[in-house]
């Protein structure tokens, strides 16, 4: 139980993974080559399984609602905003076997959300490979009590400024639905076997794309301003890059053919998580999105996560105090319209 060393400052994390537990028959229903499920090995480990291959290592916080509470206690988070591991949107799935998929997986989500329904709140999933569909899943999960939606930065191959795609982010605009974007099935992927380089480049690459598609070809021009979107991972490569994208449009009539406006400009129009684990990286963020743009988010409890949610921040040597008030939880209380956080209302003690 932690006390004297509870961070002072509140803290919500937005960018957090849960995985039911789900049986291969039932991730067999989805038809796809490589089967999801979760295999539960009784001693608070388990798998994240592709059939019959074991994919990824797991602990029971990432099913266990209560183990997470307890974990969340430790490191000093008061509120997740959890959404499923991205294996699980399945956009390749048949659109209504898709349809319920996600139906089970944003119902398990809320489930997991009644352990503590004040520390945990949940973002649902949608069909994308159907876009009414996804909307009508979308509605409904609202109404349920999910937060938000979480979405992968392409589907299938299609990237965020496919005509669909955008009807989906206007509704979600009409509707006050916050839109967290996560990468996911990496770009050259066979290019990529070893030593983890499609999380380290083809993850960060994929978020690059995913703002990018957004702005040059001026969807951003077409979308309401109200829309309130969130790239995971600090944005991927946005950040660092900016400068060499703002160059190009300055310099070639094509990069600028769809897009009026420089396209650093277009920065004020969206937030990222603060997932970029080192106090230089940190600083760029902040000076490309500015410091009510910037949501605390660790990738938990995934081992690329930051161990202790907002310690960078925490630690940082540039960010003023109010500033770091809004990064490890103002901002995401904005952006979720969560209750705001005092000190004495989250966790127990
Ligand atoms: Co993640």
């Amino acid at each position: 139980m932690r006390t004297s060393t509870r961070p002072a400052r509140a803290r919500v994390d937005v960018h957090s993974h849960f995985y039911p537990k789900l049986t291969r028959a039932q991730g067999d229903v989805l038809g796809l080559a490589h089967t999801p499920w979760l295999r539960d090995d009784g001693d608070g480990t388990g798998y994240m399984m592709e059939g019959d291959r074991e994919y990824r290592p797991v602990e029971a916080p990432l099913w266990d609602p209560l183990a997470r509470l307890a974990r969340m206690d430790e490191v000093g988070v008061d509120l997740q905003v959890i959404s499923a591991t991205p294996m699980l949107f399945c956009y390749s799935a048949a659109p209504d076997v898709a349809t319920r998929w996600a139906a089970m997986i944003n119902d398990a989500a809320l489930e997991m959300c009644e352990a503590d329904p004040v520390r945990l709140r949940a973002l649902c999933q949608a069909p994308l490979q159907d876009v009414d569909l996804a909307c009508a899943e979308v509605a409904r999960s609202m109404s349920a009590g999910h937060v938000g939606v979480h979405i992968g930065n392409h589907v299938c191959g299609r990237n965020l400024d496919d005509p669909e795609l955008v009807r989906f982010l206007h509704f979600c605009a009409d509707e006050n639905v916050p839109v967290l974007v996560h990468p996911w099935d990496t770009m050259a992927g066979d290019r990529m076997p070893n030593y983890m380089l499609k999380w380290l480049v083809g993850m960060p690459a994929e978020t690059h794309l995913a703002i990018l598609s957004l702005i040059l070809s001026g969807a951003f021009e077409r979308l309401p301003h109200h829309l309130r979107l969130c790239f995971a991972h600090g944005g991927g490569n946005f950040a660092a890059q900016i400068g060499r994208v703002d160059n190009a449009w300055h310099r070639r009539d094509l990069v600028r053919a769809d897009c009026p406006h420089p396209p650093s400009t277009y920065a004020s129009r969206f937030s990222v998580d603060s997932a970029v684990f080192s106090d230089d990286a940190l600083r760029l963020l902040v000076a490309v999105m500015g410091e009510d743009r910037i949501l605390m988010g660790s990738d938990y409890p995934f081992p690329l996560g930051e161990v202790e949610p907002g310690a960078v921040i925490e630690s940082s040597s540039h960010l003023s105090e109010p500033a770091k008030d809004k990064l490890l939880a103002g901002n995401a209380t904005s952006f979720f319209d969560l209750a705001p956080i005092g000190r004495n209302s989250g966790g127990s003690t």
